[in-house]
């Protein structure tokens, strides 16, 4: 398959599917926002799901915590995205459009006319608190989720008790006036990002950077991305942020080229550090040994869920030919799956087959998503849930109101088993563990 025909596919699969819709359609859409609908908000939880357990729940040294969008603009002083948070940009002098510099040459790239000098253009969205709108009342939508774990890192210290090595763990939207959007759910101006702090005495930041660079890419190997569709790439020094001594990408193979799904930065001490100074309130560590202050390094894993969840699309999307028909499936991991059983009745006009599968549909108390479908023949209810990546189908025939036993087809092998009706929330349960 050629790879700009998969993004079509993606971006239509979605539409047509109920994963993702553009922001605000009916009103003509507005740029760089999307709507994720049944399936897509199924898909998204579960990244975030799978991240989440990876993270706090399978490991002793790492917390969580869910912080406010809107900050004291104090915060991004200290961490300087007020100053340094922007791209340079230029305007064309005839249609008066704006690029960022880096992605143009000469000339206007839609109209070829002459530019600007370049300018930098901060790319955190502002807003107001209160009744006044002046700059005392000015607010910023938070660009990265990071900051609420540093202005908190105290709080977390004492309540929890940890000791470094630890992080805390973050997912939550972010917010970015970019210039540049595009390919899809790429790049856009409201996303989620999941992002772990992780601190560190300074002497060991390099073996952890290298650690979570492994864990992370592992990861993402573990939930299906193949790992020949994934790169690690160290930044160039040009290229680092304002906070960072070192970073590295991990890229995945996008249609569009390799293109960064979650970057892995040491942040040294910046940011406490940062903090400590412009906020008054210390927050250094007491060496016991040495009886010295220090600041810890920081080592920061920090994805998109939006770019995950189109990797894992984009990697899970395959066409096949069965049978002379042309069969898609999407082979998601079945822990991202958004429908994981769908019950279907082999036939929809028949009242006692529907009722038995009704039936079987409330065996299952609402651990995992399981639907009930009896809206086609049943090739057509195949063909539907392969589409969307369900692992499991239980289909409900005659034979099954005389022995009681229903066929599990799976997406993968197309295989199917006859099992019987007591036996079957015990063995998708497995399946799905
Ligand atoms: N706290 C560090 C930080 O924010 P970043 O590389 O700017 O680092 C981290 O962003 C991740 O957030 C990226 O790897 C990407 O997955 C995601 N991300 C950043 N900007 C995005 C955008 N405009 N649209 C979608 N995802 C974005």
């Amino acid at each position: 398959m050629e790879q700009n025909d998969i993004m079509e596919k993606i971006v239509s699969l979605c539409k047509r599917r109920g994963f993702i819709f553009p922001g605000s359609q009916i009103y003509g859409g507005l740029s760089g926002t999307w709507d994720f609908g049944p399936l897509g908000v199924e898909l998204k939880k579960n990244i975030k799901k799978s991240w989440w357990r990876a993270l706090v729940y399978q490991r002793d040294d790492i917390v969580g915590l869910d912080t406010s969008i809107i900050m004291n603009p104090s915060v991004w002083e200290a961490s300087g995205h007020i100053q340094g948070f922007s791209d340079l940009l230029v305007d064309c002098k005839e249609c008066k459009k704006r690029f960022r510099e880096d992605i143009v040459k000469q000339t206007c790239p839609e109209c070829k006319g002459a530019l600007t000098q370049s300018k930098q253009f901060n790319l955190m969205f502002k807003t107001f608190v209160g009744s006044v709108e002046d700059s005392t009342s000015t607010v910023y939508l938070r660009p990265e989720t990071a900051q609420g774990i540093f202005v908190n890192f105290k709080n977390i210290l004492t309540t929890s008790r940890k000791k470094l090595p630890f992080g805390i763990a973050q997912y939550g939207k972010a917010f970015r006036n970019e210039i540049t959007i595009g390919n899809f759910i790429f790049r856009s101006r409201e996303f989620e990002q999941m992002e772990l702090e992780f601190f560190v005495q300074p002497g060991e930041a390099q073996r952890w950077h290298q650690y979570w660079i492994q864990e992370r890419l592992l990861w993402y190997q573990r939930l299906g991305i193949k790992k020949e569709h994934l790169i690690v790439r160290q930044h160039e020094k040009k290229e680092l942020a304002h906070y960072a001594k070192d970073c590295y990408d991990i890229e995945y193979f996008f249609p569009m080229g390799p293109s960064e799904l979650e970057g892995i930065a040491n942040r040294t001490d910046f940011d406490l550090r940062q903090h400590s100074k412009i906020s008054g309130n210390d927050l250094s560590l007491l060496d016991e040994k040495t009886n010295t202050k220090f600041f810890p390094y920081v080592i920061e894993p920090s994805g998109g869920v939006d770019r995950a969840l189109l990797a894992f699309l984009i990697d899970a999307y395959s066409e096949e030919i069965v049978r002379g028909e042309k069969r898609v499936v999407l082979r998601l991991h079945p822990s991202l799956a958004p429908v994981k059983v769908a019950i279907l009745p082999l036939l929809r006009n028949r009242p006692d087959i529907v009722e038995l599968a009704k039936n079987i549909k409330n065996i299952f108390p609402g651990n995992y998503y399981v639907v009930y479908d009896d809206t086609g023949s049943i090739g057509r209810l195949y063909r539907r849930q392969d589409e969307i990546g369900t692992p499991y189908c239980v289909t409900v025939d005659v034979q099954s109101l005389e022995d009681k036993k229903i066929t599990v087809r799976d997406r993968d092998t197309m295989q199917q088993e006859r099992i019987h009706i007591e036996n079957l929330k015990e063995y998708l349960d497995k399946k799905l563990e």
